[in-house]
């Protein structure tokens, strides 16, 4: 998969189709589940569930900002055993499938959860794992009009039919530091060194989705490695914080590795010492 012109290419997609997903398409995204999908603890077990539009009305009320819950033709639930990183991993692992769909003409939006077990009675799920993150997928309906979130506050999220424009991110000038957090200068002289490369990476971090797209992580470069660091976020949930980390970790890794190959991070204190201001935390950092 070209990782940065899907990543350019997604958005959240709100608003389907009545198109059924044919089943060789949905064999398609189980088999690249199984075989091709990018892990970030791989030794964890995970498990893939594909439900119909009948989830639509077992899930209200159990995932979706405010219980509103996006109608479409399709869910995916991933499930996980709990672990260290546990949801960082299922992150990773449901942006990648995210970024499938993208590559096979299908829109997506992640919805939030927050009770594991309500979902699973939702859906009758007897698996012993965990659910660890959600999409609703299907064909997007094409129109210049677009269902988008406008995020007033954490409490009064309003979907309404707007022209459609991308949800506003950050850009790799305000997530990106060196040495220390809201050093910005030196970057561009650092980046430009890896001839756009590094760049292209951390774009490609800036268009990462994030709940209620807060975007609450940036990163820091010093002494050689890359520190992926979380902001503090009164908005973000922790379960939604660590879904937003691993698929920020997807979207860099996915791009960077393009060009430096495999990379290896380093978790919790390994990250590595920074000062960062308070409430910061570094999360990972890794070497290219
Ligand atoms: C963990 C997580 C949970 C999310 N939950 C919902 C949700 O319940 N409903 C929804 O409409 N969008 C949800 N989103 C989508 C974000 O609002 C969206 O990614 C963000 O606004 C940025 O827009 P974009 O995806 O079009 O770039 C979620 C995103 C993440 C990462």
């Amino acid at each position: 998969m070209n990782y940065s012109a899907l990543i350019q290419n997604r958005k959240s997609v709100r608003e389907f189709t009545d198109k059924k997903v044919p089943a060789a398409v949905l064999a398609e995204i189980e088999a690249y589940y199984q075989k091709s999908c990018k892990r970030l603890v791989p030794e964890l077990k995970t498990e893939l569930c594909i439900f119909g539009d009948d989830a639509k009305e077992a899930l209200e009320g159990a995932a979706g900002y405010n219980q509103f819950l996006i109608g479409a033709p399709q869910y995916l639930v991933l499930l996980s055993e709990k672990g260290e990183l546990a949801e960082e991993n299922a992150g990773y692992i449901m942006e990648d499938l995210v970024l499938k769909l993208t590559d096979m003409d299908l829109g997506s939006c992640w919805l939030t959860f927050t009770d594991s077990a309500k979902v699973k009675e939702a859906l009758n799920i007897a698996s012993e794992l965990e659910v660890a993150a959600i999409a609703a997928f299907g064909y997007g309906v094409k129109a210049k009009k677009r269902l988008r979130i406008n995020i007033l506050s954490m409490s009064n999220v309003d979907i309404s039919a707007k022209r459609h424009y991308f949800d506003p991110k950050r850009s790799v000038e305000d997530m990106v530091f060196m040495d220390t957090w809201g050093n910005y200068e030196p970057v561009s002289e650092y980046i430009g060194f890896f001839d756009d490369m590094l760049w292209e990476a951390f774009y490609a971090a800036s268009l990462a989705p994030s709940y209620l797209n807060r975007q609450a992580y940036g990163f820091v470069i010093h002494d050689s490695r890359i520190t992926l660091v979380r902001r503090p976020d009164a908005y973000t949930t922790e379960i939604d914080g660590k879904l937003s980390l691993g698929i920020v970790l997807l979207h860099f890794t996915s791009v960077a590795s393009e060009w430096a190959g495999k990379i290896q991070w380093r978790f919790g204190q390994d990250a590595g010492v920074l000062q960062l201001p308070e409430g910061y935390e570094a999360v990972a950092s890794c070497v290219l």
